[in-house]
């Protein structure tokens, strides 16, 4: 487990019958070396008395906005600073709700908003409230900003009845607490992932576009969360799962996706190119629907830019890897990709085929890559695209690492 010796961690401790549970976590924190501050709301004094929390702590205990206690007397921005993790646990129904939607009229709501670094919310409640729509709708709200929420178990509740809403116990949240400070392959690099198909217009009612069904990029985008990498993603027009704090752009054409990755690029540390993208667009596009007058009908297409190259020769150009979607001459001609478009790295993958007949590639849930960098490839055999993509993150992070390495000597 994670070392917390040292860590500053601020518990939170709010209304509710779990109160108890929180005089255990802060022991369970002391004893793992880390310093313990307590902020308990006016509910949360019902259950539990300050002094034991203060006892336990080994340090008075924060109650109110405006403390004018001699000792205890820390701002509500400066316990903010201080912490290097927020957790709140026991938290109620209530004060997710106080979170969720921004009120600071209490002291632990205010250092929640205030927070710099990682919160934590161990959610304990009725079974029956902790499925109430008002709840799922605050939780989610505040997963997608990135708010950690650890439980709730299911089991028998104070109130006699049995299901979800048991806070998780002491040592499951001092693991959970510790997990959270494990530096992670990608932690503090920025991510650009382009995912799906582009359209390109043939008139106002009908457009080219390709079957990318964008889980390929979603699933690169998720693995890259997991492994701490703060990530953004530009989409074709596909639905895609992708987990919260991802930032999500949409877009429609080749240009419309060429434009996007040009006003996000800056800052980016690695570039994957995921989306299937159109290569060519009409010359122009007419403004009203084509008729079915003639035997025949002519397209003129152009090409599109080639995104990925363009921002492989950028100044100061992402670490950037691509796909190849290949019929044929997998290896030759990804490797030829590599070099023309000067990427770090390459996916290649051969599409349209399984061994078991069904499709590999796109819209399919599996694929199978053949990853080439200039020193090096590997080979990785077919398999949900999930755990493709983190098998693929793994190899860009160690690549990636070695570049700038390089680079620095
Ligand atoms: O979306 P899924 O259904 O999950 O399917 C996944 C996938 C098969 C689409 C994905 O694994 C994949 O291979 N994506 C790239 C498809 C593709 O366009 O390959 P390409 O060989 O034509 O292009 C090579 C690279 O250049 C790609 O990284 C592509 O994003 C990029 N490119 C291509 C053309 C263009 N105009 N601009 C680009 O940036």
């Amino acid at each position: 487990m994670y070392s917390l010796v040292n860590k500053r961690i601020l518990l939170g401790v709010t209304g509710g019958i779990a109160a108890y549970k929180s005089a255990i976590l802060t022991r369970l924190l002391r004893r793992a070396g880390a310093e313990v501050r307590v902020v308990m709301t006016t509910n949360a004094r019902e259950f539990i008395t300050p002094l034991t929390m203060q006892t336990l702590s080994g340090r008075p205990v924060h109650t109110d906005l405006v403390d004018a206690g001699a000792e205890s007397a820390m701002g509500h921005i400066e316990l903010a600073r201080w912490a290097d993790l927020i957790i709140v646990a026991p938290a109620s129904a209530n004060f997710i709700a106080r979170f969720a939607n921004g009120f600071a009229e209490d002291l632990l709501s205010a250092l929640c908003l205030a927070a710099g670094g990682p919160v934590l919310l161990a959610p304990a409640m009725n079974r029956q409230m902790w499925r109430n729509a008002a709840v799922r709708e605050n939780v989610r709200r505040l997963a997608a900003g990135g708010i950690g929420i650890l439980g709730p178990a299911a089991g028998d509740q104070a109130c006699g009845e049995t299901g979800p809403g048991r806070m998780l116990a002491p040592e499951a949240l001092l693991a959970a607490i510790a997990e959270s400070f494990e530096t992670k392959l990608l932690s503090g690099s920025r991510l650009l992932v382009t995912a799906g198909p582009t359209r390109e217009a043939i008139d106002p009612v009908r457009f080219i576009s390709n079957r990318s069904s964008g889980r390929m990029g979603a699933a690169v985008a998720r693995a890259a969360v997991e492994a701490g990498a703060d990530v953004a993603v530009i989409a074709g027009p596909v639905s895609l799962s992708l987990p919260g704090g991802v930032k999500l752009t949409r877009v429609t054409s080749a240009l419309e996706m060429r434009a996007a990755v040009m006003r996000h690029i800056a800052g980016v540390d690695i570039f994957i190119s995921a989306a299937a993208v159109a290569d060519y667009r009409l010359q122009s596009v007419p403004e009203q629907k084509i008729k079915r007058q003639n035997a025949r009908l002519e397209l003129r297409l152009i090409k599109n830019p080639d995104i990925l190259a363009e921002v492989a020769a950028l100044k100061d150009a992402p670490f950037t890897v691509g796909f190849a979607a290949e019929t044929e001459a997998l290896k030759v001609n990804a490797m030829a990709k590599l070099g023309r478009k000067k990427l770090d790295m390459i996916a290649a993958n051969r599409v349209g085929e399984g061994p078991a007949g069904e499709g590999l590639g796109f819209e399919s849930a599996h694929n199978a890559l053949t990853v080439l960098w200039q020193e090096g490839r590997e080979e990785l055999a077919e398999a949900p695209k999930e755990k493709l993509a983190r098998h693929l993150i793994h190899l860009i992070a160690e690549r990636y690492r070695a570049k700038n390495g390089a680079a620095r000597h």
